[in-house]
């Protein structure tokens, strides 16, 4: 199939764009760089060894879009483009809004116009809010506590009553759960711009010596040793959640979780990365984040039933290999 990957340039994308060129079908990325680097697409037909044409376009824009749906034969999107950071998004409210839903929008009738039936969509485990765990894909969604958030449940709700006006729209809604992890190769993976926000990236940081030490928020929560229990998934593993999600795609609306269904606790994915690397992570322990949950993973099993995808990458897999992208990884002053 030709797959158009908005975003592909991005984290999750770029890894998928690699899953989707490997399973033997062509990619069109569109992305307007602005949390990516070009390179990226270079890197990716490196790895590959396959051509991959890009656009950097805005896909807010509909002229730019629609340039796109009328230059190739597309048969899919996965729909990855986005802002992401929840910090960003409660300062910024109208840009996430704008950016994620107009975004979401402009695709969806581009596909309409130009029947193009097959639309995946990157969605997030925080569209449960502080349900019980482990998260099921029936359960009634809670109000999320952030714009970036809402932005998630607004638009599967979108692609959902478009699917259900167009029966022939097929809708795959993903809800990731905390991807972590690179590529084998230590090419391409997650290069945060600043202080990063999430787990994983700021213990390679610390590991590497570019910060000081992890600040784990809080060891009062209700779990074993008392920290945030999150399901880290390897982003190799969910790169391939989004080629089978995308090939067995059948009419209607349908949603998965995108998870190990295993919780692992911000101490022990310390232990696994320093067992991983044998390299020291210092921590102490700080107050709890505000908005933080203490713990939530998935219930993998819809996937796995009717995908046959379940992850298969371990937490020391996802620490090795999160750990040699950042040692190959030469940001300024490293
Ligand atoms: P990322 O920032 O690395 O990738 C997003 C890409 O989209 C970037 O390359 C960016 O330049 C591009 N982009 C943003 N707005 C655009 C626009 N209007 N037009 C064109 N390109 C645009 O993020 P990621 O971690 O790869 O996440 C991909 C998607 O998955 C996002 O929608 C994100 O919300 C969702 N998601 C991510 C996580 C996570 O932990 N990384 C978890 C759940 C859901
Ligand atoms: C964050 C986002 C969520 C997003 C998810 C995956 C917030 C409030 N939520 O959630 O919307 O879907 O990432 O990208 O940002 N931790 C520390 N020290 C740190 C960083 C994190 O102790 O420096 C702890 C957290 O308290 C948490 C765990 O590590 O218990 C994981 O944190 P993080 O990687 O930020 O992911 P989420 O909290 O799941």
């Amino acid at each position: 199939m030709n797959i158009l990957v908005t975003g592909g340039a991005g984290y999750i994308g770029s890894h998928t764009c690699v899953a989707l060129l490997e399973a033997g079908h062509s990619v069109i990325i569109a992305d307007n760089l602005c949390n990516s680097k070009r390179e990226t697409v270079e890197t990716i037909m490196q790895i590959t060894n396959k051509e991959v044409t890009f656009y950097e376009v805005d896909v807010t824009n509909s002229e730019a879009v629609d340039v796109l749906f009328r230059n190739h034969k597309i048969d899919g999107v996965i729909h990855f483009a986005g802002l992401k950071a929840v910090g960003e998004s409660v300062e910024k409210p109208l840009d996430y809004y704008y950016n994620n839903i107009v975004s979401t929008m402009v695709l969806a009738k581009a596909c309409l116009t130009y029947s193009v039936n097959k639309f995946v969509f990157s969605s997030s485990a925080t569209v449960y809010g502080d349900n019980e765990v482990p998260f099921v894909e029936t359960m009634r969604l809670l109000p999320t506590t952030n714009p970036y958030g809402e932005t998630k449940a607004m638009c599967e709700r979108i692609l959902t009553d478009i699917a259900k006006a167009n029966p022939s729209f097929s809708v795959s809604l993903l809800r990731y759960f905390n991807p972590v992890g690179a590529h084998e190769s230590g090419l391409i993976g997650e290069a945060p711009n600043g202080i990063p926000n999430n787990l994983m990236p700021y213990v390679t940081q610390v590991a590497k010596g570019k910060l000081e030490k992890l600040r784990v928020f809080g060891n009062d929560y209700p779990t074993a040793d008392g920290t945030g229990v999150r399901d880290y998934i390897h982003v190799l593993d969910l790169a391939e959640g989004h080629v089978v999600a995308l090939e067995k795609l059948t009419e209607g609306v349908h949603v998965y979780n995108l998870g190990t269904g295993q919780g692992t606790s911000v101490l022990e994915l310390v232990k696994a990365f320093e067992e991983a690397n044998g390299i020291e992570v210092p921590y102490e322990i700080v107050a709890r984040r505000a908005g933080d949950i203490a713990s939530f993973y998935a219930d993998a099993s819809k996937a796995k039933r009717e995908l046959g995808w379940s992850a298969k990458r371990d937490i020391i897999a996802m620490c090795r290999d999160s750990w040699r992208f950042e040692s190959n990884n030469k940001t300024e002053g490293f």
